[in-house]
């Protein structure tokens, strides 16, 4: 058991974090407790509202806090939000790859090539990218910790979901790959969420929230703080024997099985039934 006295101050305190697709939902729930741990936040995201209102809630709670609207399929994007953080704070030491696309739904026999590529571009490409631009302008030097938001869908196949898994699973190997090239300075984590309130997966819990939380050993679906708390202690020096891993934030989804409670079907049905418009 380690003893001495409490920490003077948050875990974060002095360090520069850069958020993607922090908008709204998971993203801006972590750019909040980054903050709250003491970091000064960089956020992004397409929207230039949704980035300024994140910002404001930011430093409305009392946070250093920048923001950046741009498509993270976009190099040149990647590379600007770089080049702001370090000319506002001079370092980066947090990357947070939370951007992402759902996109596109259905059968992967008619998957346009365009969509897919797409979605290999949000959620591989970018992520890997954004990492070589934080390494190259402070990591490599000085270290740092990544985290990937990757799925808990990735661990297995789901209807209409084909080109999300399969990407969000590349980005899994991309994780260990990472962690393996990078170590010892940098840390390159993932966590996979399970169903969680935000804007990407409201139609399914709109339509059977009921069902996903009584099929779940921890009986409620999750909420973007649940998985910001867990990306704040994979960042912090609390988990500096951790890389390489994937976190399931999930509520027991992946256990859900030899739960005693409701239906754990519940997801896999909506989405079987769920096509753009429907
Ligand atoms: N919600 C869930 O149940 C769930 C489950 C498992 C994993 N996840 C993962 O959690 C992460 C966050 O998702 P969320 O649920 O919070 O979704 P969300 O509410 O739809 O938020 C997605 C965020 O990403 C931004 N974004 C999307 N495409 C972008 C692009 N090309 N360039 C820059 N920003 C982009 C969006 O802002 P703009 O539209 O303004 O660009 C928004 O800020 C994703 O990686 C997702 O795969 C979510």
């Amino acid at each position: 058991m380690t003893s001495g006295p409490l920490p003077a101050a948050p875990v974060l305190a002095g360090r520069t974090a850069l958020v993607t697709g922090a908008s709204r939902g998971i993203g801006r729930a972590i750019a909040g407790e980054l903050a709250r741990a003491g970091a000064r936040l960089c956020v992004t995201a397409r929207d230039p509202a949704g980035v300024r209102d994140t910002v404001a809630r930011l430093r409305a709670g009392g946070a250093e806090a920048i923001g950046v609207a741009g498509s993270v399929a976009d190099p040149a994007h990647l590379w600007e939000v770089t080049e702001r953080t370090m000319a506002a704070y001079g370092r980066v030491d947090v990357v947070v790859n939370n951007a992402a696309t759902n996109q596109p739904y259905g059968p992967l026999m008619d998957a346009d090539p365009d969509d897919w590529r797409t979605a290999f571009t949000v959620n591989v490409e970018a992520p890997l990218r954004l990492v070589q631009c934080a390494w190259r302008a402070w990591m490599s030097e000085h270290g740092g910790a990544v985290v990937n938001v990757c799925t808990e869908g990735a661990g297995h196949v789901g209807p209409h979901v084909g080109a999300y898994g399969t990407s969000k699973a590349a980005l899994l190997h991309l994780t260990a790959q990472l962690a393996g090239e990078l170590g010892p300075g940098v840390r390159v984590n993932s966590v996979s969420p399970g169903l969680v309130r935000t804007e990407m997966a409201r139609f399914v819990w709109e339509r059977a929230e009921e069902g996903v939380a009584a099929g779940l050993p921890t009986g409620r679906i999750g909420e973007p703080d649940d998985v910001a708390r867990a990306v704040r202690w994979l960042v912090s020096d609390e988990a500096s024997w951790i890389t390489g891993a994937d976190l399931l934030v999930d509520g027991g989804t992946r256990v859900r099985a030899a739960s005693p409670g409701g239906d754990p079907g519940a997801v896999q049905r909506e989405l079987r039934h769920h096509l753009p418009g429907s």
